[in-house]
């Protein structure tokens, strides 16, 4: 039997199940501005989801939740019931990680139309190499790079796409520094739609731009950075019947709420004590600890772990400001780093994300381009891979973890956004020794050394592969130097 139908039976022969309430097909959202407060229909928002009074971003609220005992109010119990036998159906949304858990998103009018690539349930490793070098007891990488599109952004996708169609749009757009490109393709097609992609010429990894020529995306590439991406498309939106999908679509941030619910129960709802997250629009950061917030909310985990924003140092315009006024006011950057996926200097979300470094106690650091190289290099030593943008995670916590501010008891769980191949260019040069400046690689030179492992060019006989391997095993240093 499918676990709705079990549920309802439960609700109706139990009172342990309690007043969840599953309307499949309600739709219990409005947008709320983010800046004046102002509250609107979800279709009544503009093309560049901009309040018209303020400018601000909306955030989509669900105001059924707020009366304790309310018919719309779902029951934590019998929601983790809910999702825990989903595991194990068949049904196409069940199979996905993010619409396991539609009762936290009720954005559409019919979730059986919802567009999805089984997104989501991506696994929570143990770093234990890290965890031991670093001297702490818990730490976690949740991968996001394990989506169907190789990045977090499959799970926002899947959710803001699903309503564009519903609202019966034809074409989506974006610009992207490549991720968000990709799974906009991927989810356009996969509902039958056009999509339509402004790229900052020569500034993405090209693993991400064959994605979304793959998918059948229309794609431009503009002489501009994304933040002048960003400009042109608010403007094409607004004169052409085109749905935005960048992340000031707030139903992306929906969709990305979802690894903090997967989080939790991972951990049997409880949770970590910090968690770290790459920073560049800053979307993700704000859509993690909104998922947290509304499952305290909800009564479905006691308290919040500390979300902790990582940026990487060219791209640093929330750290600065944390720095300089304590994330109040931000100023735009000039963006600048090889983790691409982050090369943003006016992020849309910044309000957002700052609020909830402050709500949940953590903080916004940024990292060098050395420290970033030598993390995605050490996840890889434990088989993890992950795209560069995802390692300043990890170049994070060695600072939070020197300072104190990460004690050895601490649960810790890295959100790793993207796939290793999404940029494989970047890992070739670092390991070959091309990738960073001298004046970048001399304060990390003692860490690169040991982790370059260079492809070895030898002659085709048994004798000269153990020749090469015994050279290996006995100097590994000199022999990564070839
Ligand atoms: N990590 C990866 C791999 C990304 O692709 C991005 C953003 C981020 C981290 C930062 O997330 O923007 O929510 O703070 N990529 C966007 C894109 C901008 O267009 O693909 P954020």
């Amino acid at each position: 039997m499918h676990p709705d139908l079990l549920l309802r039976n439960a609700q109706q022969n139990s009172t342990l199940a309690g007043r969840l309430t599953l309307r499949m097909s309600d739709n219990l959202h409005q947008l709320r501005c983010f800046g004046c407060g102002q509250r609107i229909r979800g279709d009544q928002a503009g093309p560049n989801f901009r309040c018209a009074d303020c400018g601000d971003l909306f955030e989509v609220e669900y105001p059924g939740w707020h009366h304790v005992g309310g018919t719309d109010r779902p029951n934590s119990g019998a929601l983790k019931w809910l999702w825990r036998e989903r595991r194990l159906s068949q049904e196409r949304l069940d199979q996905s990680g993010v619409w396991r858990f539609r009762e936290m998103f009720p954005i559409l009018n019919d979730f059986n139309q919802a567009v999805t690539l089984r997104e989501g349930n991506t696994p929570l490793y143990h770093l234990s190499l890290a965890a031991r070098s670093l001297g702490l007891d818990a730490l976690f990488a949740k991968h996001q790079g394990m989506n169907p599109t190789g990045s977090f952004k499959d799970t926002g996708m899947t959710a803001a796409l699903s309503v564009a169609r519903e609202r019966g749009f034809e074409w989506v757009a974006c610009a992207s520094t490549g991720n968000t490109s990709a799974a906009m393709a991927a989810y356009a097609a996969r509902a039958g739609m056009r999509s339509l992609v402004l790229i900052p010429q020569g500034k993405i990894a090209w693993g991400k731009l064959s994605q979304a020529m793959d998918y059948g995306a229309v794609t431009c590439q503009l002489e501009t950075d994304f933040d002048g991406c960003v400009r042109v498309l608010t403007r094409i939106v607004e004169e052409a019947p085109i749905y935005l999908l960048n992340s000031v679509n707030p139903y992306r941030l929906e969709g990305q709420k979802t690894p903090a619910l997967e989080i939790a129960e991972a951990m049997d709802w409880n949770v970590p004590d910090h968690i770290l997250v790459p920073g560049g629009n800053l979307a993700n950061s704000s859509a993690l600890g909104k998922g947290f917030r509304e499952m305290k909310e909800l009564g479905l985990i006691h308290r919040l772990p500390r979300i902790t924003v990582i940026q990487a140092e060219g791209a640093a315009p929330l750290a600065r400001s944390f720095a300089a006024n304590g994330g109040r006011v931000l100023e735009p950057v000039e963006a600048q780093t090889r983790a691409t996926a982050i090369r943003i200097g006016n992020p849309a979300s910044w309000r957002k994300a700052a609020q909830v470094i402050h709500e949940t106690g953590g903080w916004c650091l940024d990292v060098t381009e050395g420290e970033i190289a030598v993390a995605k290099a050490e996840l890889g030593r434990e088989g993890i891979g992950s795209e560069p943008a995802s390692a300043v995670t990890l170049a994070g916590l060695k600072k939070l973890a020197a300072d104190g501010r990460v004690a050895a008891s601490d649960s810790v769980v890295l959100l790793l956004t993207g796939h290793t191949l999404k940029d494989a260019d970047y890992t070739i040069d670092f390991h070959r020794g091309t990738l960073l400046t001298e004046a970048e690689c001399a304060p990390v030179a003692a860490a690169i050394e040991p982790l370059r492992r260079n492809a070895l060019a030898v002659e085709a006989t048994p004798e000269a592969v153990l020749g090469a391997l015994r050279a290996v095993v006995e100097n590994p240093i000199a022999v990564a130097r070839n």
